[in-house]
């Protein structure tokens, strides 16, 4: 059976540990090129926009010396009418080790893994899951404060439909971080509790004591029922805002997962503040998650096809 990695769902806190514990290692050799995956040949599928997961997936296979291909589905017989499953039995036949997918609708990865005979990772399943997100913000987290355990993380915005928040979630309580969700009653699913998670629809009162608080962006692709009266109003109420950035905590790092729509979940006033680092002790990771992501990523292939084995 090949290996998978379609979600945090089924990880308990050994598996992770077992991938952050990769990715320090695999940090120690960033300036040299390895030749873990030599021989292997591995695509990037991506029937939604990336900059940041697909640039880095490529960046980390090429590190571990596998061939890398992104598939062109814009100018692919997707356009024909071709079907998914017929798309990647095709490039199955090709010699293909590992696909990377990027779908927009939720749990394509699950319903193909019964289907083809290829290792899949998720890079992304409409509002489902994106593991390696998560996997890499754990890392981001655990190098910065050194641990993940007793940490008070509070992720503001769009719970409804991200997908980053399902795997953080899943990760971060397996970690035995402390997690509270915020954003408007529309935006945040009462579901969530079922997850051991706090939901609060008050930003300045969660973020006082926080230790990490993760913005996230407003899913306005997803968003088909007006969830959202007035934008204004939700950064009003939700935004972090120039003001709002001197009630952190010295010590709390502020992460995004990006791609940043300044103006909403920031502001422009307070990205600048942040900048200038006029904030001492408050530590932006949006860059440094970038960077991780690289690490985490050639981890989590490493561990695929080093007989890490089936999870997830
Ligand atoms: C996230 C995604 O695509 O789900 N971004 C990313 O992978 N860097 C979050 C988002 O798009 O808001």
């Amino acid at each position: 059976m090949p290996a998978h990695l379609l979600g945090l769902r089924e990880w308990n806190a050994e598996n992770i540990e077992e991938i952050l514990a990769r990715s320090f290692f695999l940090s120690g050799y960033r300036e040299r090129k390895l030749d873990n995956l030599k021989g292997k040949q591995v695509a990037a599928l991506f029937f939604e926009p990336s900059t940041r997961t697909r640039f880095s997936f490529e960046v980390a296979a090429r590190w571990l010396s596998a061939d890398f291909y992104n598939f062109p589905v814009e100018t692919s017989s997707v356009l024909k009418g071709e079907t998914l499953l017929d798309t990647i039995q095709t490039l199955k036949s090709m010699g293909l080790d590992a696909l990377i997918i990027r779908h927009p609708v939720s749990g394509t990865l699950e319903w193909l893994k019964d289907r083809v005979d290829i290792s899949m990772i998720n890079a992304g399943d409409g509002s489902h899951e994106h593991p390696t997100q998560a996997l890499l913000d754990l890392f981001t987290i655990k190098k910065q404060f050194g641990c993940i355990e007793g940490l008070k993380v509070v992720m503001v915005g769009d719970i409804k439909y991200s997908r980053v928040v399902r795997s953080s979630v899943r990760g971060l309580k397996e970690m035995g971080a402390e997690v509270v969700l915020v954003g408007p009653p529309t935006l945040l699913p009462e579901e969530f509790r079922r997850a051991g998670v706090e939901i609060s629809w008050y930003l300045e009162k969660e973020m006082k004591d926080a230790d990490v608080l993760y913005l996230l962006r407003l899913q306005k692709e997803r968003q088909r029922d007006g969830l959202l009266p007035s934008l204004k109003e939700y950064v009003h109420l939700y935004g972090l805002t120039a003001e709002r950035l001197s009630l952190l905590a010295p010590g709390t790092m502020v992460m995004h997962p990006g791609p940043l729509n300044i103006g909403v979940e920031i502001t422009q006033k307070a990205m600048d503040r942040l900048n200038e680092s006029s904030l001492p002790g408050i530590n932006v990771s949006i860059l440094r998650q970038v960077e991780n992501g690289i690490i985490v990523r050639a981890a989590v292939l490493d561990y695929l096809f080093k007989g890490g084995g089936q999870i997830g």
